[in-house]
Order: C-alpha cells, then structure tokens, then sequence
C-alpha cells in the first residue's frame, strides 16, 4: 500500500487564468520520492506555469500544493528553496554583471564565510558536474550552455529534495548532455525527485521514470514511461496521430546563389562554401566549433573583413545586418532573448519588427497592414496567444520563439539562416516550420540551417557540411551518409 508519504509532491486540481487564458484547467499530479517525472506537452499547455506555481513565482487560483507531507498555502522562491524544492528556469535567471561564484550563492555569502569561501565551494559545485567553467567569469560573457550549468550547480547548492529542470537541455551539447544524465542519475539514487521538462522526447525516454502528458491547461495522462511509445506520446499532446515527424525532403537545388569564399577570423579558417538555389544546407558540428561565427560573419552582424562574398555571381559587400537585409537575406538567431525579442512589445510588434520599413508611409506605420502580418503569422504558425497586442514576455517558452521565426518568414528571404530555429518548440509545431521551409526553397529560397538536433539536420538538409574547430571538415548528402560518418567528421 502506497501511503501520503510515498510522494514527495502532490498536487490536487490546480487551476490559473491570465487575462484571456486558462493556463492550468483542475491540474492534479504526484510525484514519487527518487523518481525522475517527465512533463510534455505543447507548447503553451501549461507546464511552466504549473512549475511557476510550484517555486513560489505564481499564485495558484484554486487548488492543493502537498509538498514533503506539508500543505502549502502559499509561497515565496526563498521558502519553496529553503523547504527543498529548487527549479531551473527554461529561461535563464542569472545576474549578467555578477560573477559565476557570486550567481550560485547570491544572497547567501555568509553561508560559505565570504567571497573566497563562495567561489571555493561554487568551484566544487562545477567540478561534481564536470564543468570547468571559471568561477570568477561573469555570466554575461558564459554561452548559453554554460549558463545552464551554473544554474544547475546554483540549483544542486541547495539540498533540495525536488529539482525542477524546464528545458534544461536546450542549449547542452551532447558532452554536457550525457554529463546531465549523470548527474540526474546521482540525484535519483540520492532519493532526490527530478521534474523534467523537455521538448526532445528522445530524452523523456531515457532520463525519465513516469511520464504526464498536458494538453491546453489539463493533464492528459500519467504513465510510466515504458508503456508508451514515441508515436503514443506525441499523439496524446498534440490531439492527433502524427505520421512523420519530417515532411518529404524538398528537392529543388539550382544553381549557386551565395558564394562564401576565404572567411577568416581568429576562429575560423578559410571558410568557403555555395549554397545553392532551393537548397537546404545545414552546419553540423559541436557547440563552439565555430556553426554561429560562419553565419554572423556571413550575415555582417560581426565585423568581418578579407571573405569574399558573391551573390548570384556578383561580388557584394555585406558588411552589417542592414546589407544583409538588403541582399534578401534574413537571420534567426540562436539566443532569441538576448538578440530577438523585444520582450515588452507586443507578439504584433515583435513579428512585424523586420517588416516596418515595408508598412511606414512618412512616418507613418499602416496599421491595419500591421495587424495583417501579425495575424497571419500567428495562424501559419499556430503562436497561442490571447491577442496580436499581448506582450510577448507572457508568452509560453516555444511562442515567444514562434515569433521571431514568424517575424523572418514574413520577409520571404532569399537567404533564410536559421540558428537552431526549433529549439523549444514542440513536436506539431516543429513540423509546420519544417513545411514553411520547404515552401521557401521550392519558391528558389535558400536555407542555411544551424541544428544540435542531428536527426532534423539530417532529414531537413540536402547537404550538410560539418564544422570542427573553426574548420569545414567534410560535405555529405544526408540521404546517402550515416549519421556515424557525419558525426565522426564534426567530432574530428
Ligand atoms: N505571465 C503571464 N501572463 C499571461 N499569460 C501567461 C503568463 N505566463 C504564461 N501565460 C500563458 O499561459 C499559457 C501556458 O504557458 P506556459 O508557459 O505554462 O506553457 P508551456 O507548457 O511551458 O509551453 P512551452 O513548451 O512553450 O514552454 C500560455 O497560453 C501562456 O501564454
Ligand atoms: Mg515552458
């Protein structure tokens, strides 16, 4: 017989509105102590506002929190810590200017007897997690997996019973993935509770003991994670049977229209490539091996001097994004909110943010075509949001990112590069960007596509060229190579 205690959390017909929504509808899970729980759902159906709920950031509207046998009525972020429940945020929740050392302990110096005892312990913390980061770098220059790994050293400071990890993965290379994993593993034999929330359902398998599955505001289903399969999974969270997760690979290669000739950087080394009309070239290589330099330099957002760039077999100076824009072409970046989002206009603004030159009139924004934009965009790409003059900050994870990929295809480049455009975004959606890709190069677009996903890379791609210290390491026609062979030359 399973008693109270079993659980480490219970959580009894939580319900929350936003103005306009209904994010969690009567929410009721359990979660066994030592296990690791997986959440999966679409994106919007409400997992990080249950998790807000959980860690003190929300007020729950109705319904029980039972938390290590406790009621809680109501919490803080300091008291849900303080009584073991700790969370990494899907978006990072670190001080820029503050120091590694100083973003683990914030607030709680004294524990460790001052700044020199702080970054000691910080580095012990970083060292049982395999990561070599420097305690006293500041944040603001850590990239994007680094930040996740202080923030789960910050989280592993408390002696928590319950970790909450929303998408921690997103932005792990596969090394600090598996390390992950380990470390997951450590904390289940330690008796330690895993909540874990990922799009990448590859990971929900492996890492996860009992699955539950969300759809709009409600829990679907709660299963161990063994008596599903993949299709069954992505069936109940998205409401219908999804054949493939890729559509047919486009097949419509012409002829050359970017050529990247001698790109050099203290990064890169003589970095030269063609991507063709109607072509889908993807860069496969490990985070750091230079993926995003090429394409900054390529687009002008890093001044870069010395490459060669031709355009249809005309030489073009691009040297700033603003020249880039002019040649056709357009850039989702990797880290939408330090580089995409303008988090306090609204999911209108943020999507018609490239477009305005093409709507002003003398100073004038042409309003209805404005909202024109927006809403076509929020349908192509189904953004769940109340309204086009939401603010963007309250949207889901995956909407916010939906935005910025709206906000480019809108402009119908030319040249469309993509930095890990998919990240966060979930099963369904996924495949309607894949479509509206395809829809790109078949109107003679070309993509040049950036994924940590190699199975998308792969099935998306017509070539793919792999990157490894700064240095293009091989080209393959992915409908030929293995993944093995692809993987060998970006690894080096
Ligand atoms: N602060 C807020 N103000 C208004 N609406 C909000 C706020 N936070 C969340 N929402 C809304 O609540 C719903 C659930 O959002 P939530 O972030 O929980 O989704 P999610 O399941 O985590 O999605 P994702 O996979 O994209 O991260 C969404 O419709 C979202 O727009
Ligand atoms: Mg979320």
């Amino acid at each position: 017989m399973e008693n109270a205690n079993d659980y480490i959390l219970e959580v009894k017909d939580i319900c929350k509105y936003f103005p306009g929504v209904k994010a969690l509808d009567h929410v009721s899970l359990s979660v066994p102590r030592g296990v690791v729980y997986g959440i999966v759902g679409e994106n919007g159906a409400g997992k990080s506002t249950l998790m807000k709920i959980l860690s003190g950031v929300y007020e729950k509207d109705e319904g029980t929190v039972i938390f290590n046998g406790e009621t809680i009525e109501h919490t803080t972020p300091i008291q849900a810590l303080e009584r073991g429940l700790s969370i990494i945020y899907q978006e990072f929740n670190l001080v820029n200017t503050m120091t590694v050392g100083e973003n683990i302990f914030l607030g709680r110096f004294s524990l460790n007897h001052g700044m020199r005892g702080t970054h000691k312990k910080a580095r012990e913390l970083l060292d049982s997690i395999g990561s070599s980061i420097n305690t006293n770098s500041l944040v603001g220059d850590l990239s994007a997996s680094e930040m996740q790994m202080v923030e789960i050293a910050k989280a592993l400071s408390f002696d928590s019973k319950l970790i909450i990890m929303d998408e921690p993965s997103s932005s792990l290379t596969s090394e600090e993935l598996k390390k992950l994993g380990i470390i997951i593993n450590q904390l289940r034999d330690r008796g330690v509770s895993v909540i874990y929330i990922s799009h990448k359902l590859d990971e929900i398998f492996e890492y996860c003991n009992i699955v539950a599955i969300m759809r709009d505001g409600c829990v679907i289903d709660v299963k161990p994670v063994e008596e599903l399969t993949r299709g069954e999974m992505i069936a109940k969270m998205v409401g219908r049977t999804i054949e493939n997760e890729y559509p047919p690979r486009a097949h419509f290669v012409g002829e050359p229209l970017l050529e990247v000739k001698n790109l050099n950087t203290r990064k890169l080394h003589n970095i030269s490539f063609t991507l063709h009309k109607g072509e889908i070239l993807g860069l496969v290589g490990l985070v750091g091996a230079g993926r995003t330099e090429i394409i900054r330099a390529v687009y002008g957002a890093d001044k870069v001097k010395g490459h060669e760039t031709l355009l249809e077999g005309k030489p073009v100076r691009v040297s700033s994004p603003k020249q880039a824009k002019k040649a056709g072409m357009a850039l989702v970046p990797e880290d939408r909110k330090r580089e995409g989002l303008i988090l306090p206009f609204s999911v209108q603004n943020n999507i018609t943010l490239a477009s305005l030159s093409d709507l002003t009139h003398h100073g004038v924004v042409d309003s209805s075509k404005e909202r024109e934009i927006a809403e076509r965009q929020i349908e192509a790409l189904g953004i769940k949001t109340p309204s086009p003059d939401t603010k963007v900050v309250s949207l889901s994870g995956g909407n916010q990112q939906k935005c910025i990929v709206g906000r480019w295809m809108e402009r119908d480049p030319k040249i469309l590069i993509m930095d890990e455009p998919t990240r966060g975004i979930d099963v369904g959606a996924k495949y309607e960007i894949y479509v509206l890709m395809n829809k790109i190069v078949e109107e003679g677009g070309a993509i040049i596509m950036i994924s940590s996903e190699l199975p998308e890379v792969l099935n998306m791609s017509n070539r793919v060229l792999t990157i490894c210290d700064g240095r293009i390491t091989g080209e393959f026609n992915p409908e030929e190579a293995s993944a093995t062979e692809i993987m060998d030359k970006a690894i080096g």
